[in-house]
Parts: C-alpha cells; sequence; structure tokens
C-alpha cells in the first residue's frame, strides 16, 4: 500500500519558455488514489495533467514515477515509451486532439493496435467498453461529424480500452448532459475500485466528492493553493469563491435583489 505513483517536486514549466502555466508545483499521487485538480481557467491543471502524462516535461523540478524519474530522453527508448503508454492514459479536454482517425472504430483500435495488444483481447475490450459508454451506434461515423458530448464519450473509450492503471481525465464531464454524466462517473468510481490510479481536474465541483478523496486547488500564480480531503475543500465557501469555483447567485424575491454564493451540495438535499 502507499505505493508512489506520481511525485512532482518543485516543478515549473512554461510554454515556449515565455508563457507560464506551472510555478513551483509540489505534488504525490498514490497507487489506488482518487485526486481532483482544481482551479480557474488558466491556472495550470490541463498543463499538470500532460506533464503526468509525459507529453511535456518540467523546465525545473522534477516529476518521478513510481519512484523513477521522468526523462525526455527515456522516450527514446521505443520499450520504455510501451510501457509508459499502457500504464498512463490521458483523456484530453478536447476531444478533437484525442480523436484524428477518419472513423470511431479506427480510434478506438489505435491505442490497442499502437501498444501491441493481441486481437482477441483488443475486440473483447472494445465490444465491452462501446457497450459500456453506448456508443455502437457511432462506430463507422466520422469523429467530426459527432456531437460535442458523443466526441468525449468516443475520447473516453479510446483511453479506457487501453486499461492503463492510472487514468487522467481533463472534464470529463464537460458538455455531457446529466445522465450520461453520471453514467461516465459510475465508469470512472468502478475503474478506480478494480485498483485503478484517477486524476481528474474539473471545474465540476458535483462530481468531485464522487471522483476524489483527495483534491488539489490551484491559483492564479500557478502554484498550489491548497490540497487535502475533497470533502474538506469543498466546504470552504470562500476558498472555493476565491478561485472561481463557486459563483454568486442573483435573483429577486419579492422585488428584492438578492445575492448568495451557490451552494453546490445543495442536490444532497433533495
Ligand atoms: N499551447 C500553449 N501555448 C502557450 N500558452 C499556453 C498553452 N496552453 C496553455 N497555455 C497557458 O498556460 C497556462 C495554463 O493553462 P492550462 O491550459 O494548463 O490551464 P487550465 O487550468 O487547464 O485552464 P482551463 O480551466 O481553461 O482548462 C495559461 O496561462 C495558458 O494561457
Ligand atoms: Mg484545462
Amino acid at each position: 500500500m502507499d505505493e508512489s505513483i506520481f511525485k512532482l517536486v518543485n516543478v515549473h514549466f512554461s510554454y515556449l519558455n515565455r508563457f507560464s502555466a506551472l510555478c513551483g508545483i509540489d505534488m504525490e499521487v498514490k497507487k489506488g488514489e482518487k485526486i481532483a485538480i482544481l482551479g480557474a481557467n488558466g491556472s495550470g491543471k490541463s498543463t499538470l495533467l500532460q506533464l503526468l502524462d509525459a507529453l511535456i516535461f518540467p523546465n525545473k523540478g522534477d516529476i518521478f514515477a513510481s519512484g523513477r524519474q521522468l526523462l525526455e530522453t527515456d522516450f527514446n527508448d521505443p520499450e520504455f515509451c510501451r510501457k509508459f503508454r499502457s500504464r498512463v492514459g490521458l483523456v484530453f479536454q478536447n476531444p478533437d486532439i484525442q480523436l484524428f482517425c477518419p472513423t470511431v472504430k479506427e480510434d478506438i483500435y489505435f491505442g490497442p493496435l499502437q501498444l501491441g495488444i493481441e486481437k482477441n483481447e483488443a475486440e473483447k475490450r472494445i465490444d465491452k467498453i462501446v457497450g459500456d459508454l453506448g456508443i455502437g451506434g457511432l462506430l463507422d461515423r466520422a469523429p467530426h461529424q459527432l456531437s460535442v458530448g458523443e466526441k468525449r464519450k468516443v475520447a473516453i473509450a479510446t483511453v479506457l480500452v487501453i486499461e492503463p492503471e492510472i487514468i487522467l481525465l481533463d472534464e470529463p464531464t464537460a458538455g455531457l448532459d446529466p445522465q450520461t454524466s453520471r453514467h461516465i462517473i459510475d465508469i470512472i468510481i468502478e475503474a478506480n475500485e478494480r485498483g485503478k490510479t484517477i486524476v481528474t481536474a474539473t471545474h465540476d465541483l458535483h462530481i468531485v466528492e464522487e471522483i476524489a478523496d483527495r483534491a488539489y486547488i490551484l491559483n492564479r500564480e500557478k502554484q498550489v493553493a491548497k490540497f487535502g480531503p475533497a470533502q474538506e475543500l469543498l466546504s470552504d465557501t470562500e476558498l472555493l469563491r476565491e478561485h472561481n469555483l463557486t459563483h454568486m447567485h442573483k435573483h429577486r424575491h419579492n422585488g428584492q435583489a438578492h445575492i448568495h454564493p451557490h451552494q453546490h451540495l445543495d442536490h444532497h438535499q433533495h
């Protein structure tokens, strides 16, 4: 137990050495944890997930994956690369980046083919995930012809089919209708119950309690403002407001205007 999956020590990243995106992040993810990354637009959530997925590398500071420092040069070794990509999967915030094949079916087959998963096994997994996500009717369609929500479901399928030990999800419920969103959360929770480690960037506070035991809030300075048990962070209304995670409701009662913070936990009372 308590096996370290990722450890970040004073990680800095800037795009093109000009646009600062993360400034000194310390973080640890342990095996089997569910973690949420929260923060305002532009606070660095997607950048953090891309660093964990080794798509980009720190300008300063270190990232350790299972105790071994992640170095760009390691990825020149095809075997290291294959193992890492089999172990860690990222669902991008923008599904258009994830889906690039002429058909949905080819997109879902792409990962297993690339990673050398045996054909029968790949087909078994694909049938299961396509059934679970209810996307059977989309298989012969071109990804660009799908609705945003349909694209997101297909993007999630392209990662889950690889059965990675660590699943990184960037705003997985954005643009999904409430029932589809519920369904995706159930799939994420079920994967975690099977031992998968889950890291989710989201603005959707309604899902945080379910998809996270612990949460990190990033601030505008692109640092960790606070981390701790998800429940604890969620109950700190002032902290959430400070980081654009809750909004003020404005409405009228008996002709008088009222402004109060949006209570994201209201749904538990109904
Ligand atoms: N490709 C890029 N080139 C230059 N700057 C970038 C690029 N991508 C992101 N940034 C900058 O890096 C910072 C962090 O962006 P990032 O996308 O990680 O934030 P985020 O928390 O995921 O935001 P959102 O909630 O809008 O998805 C922002 O200031 C952003 O402008
Ligand atoms: Mg983002």
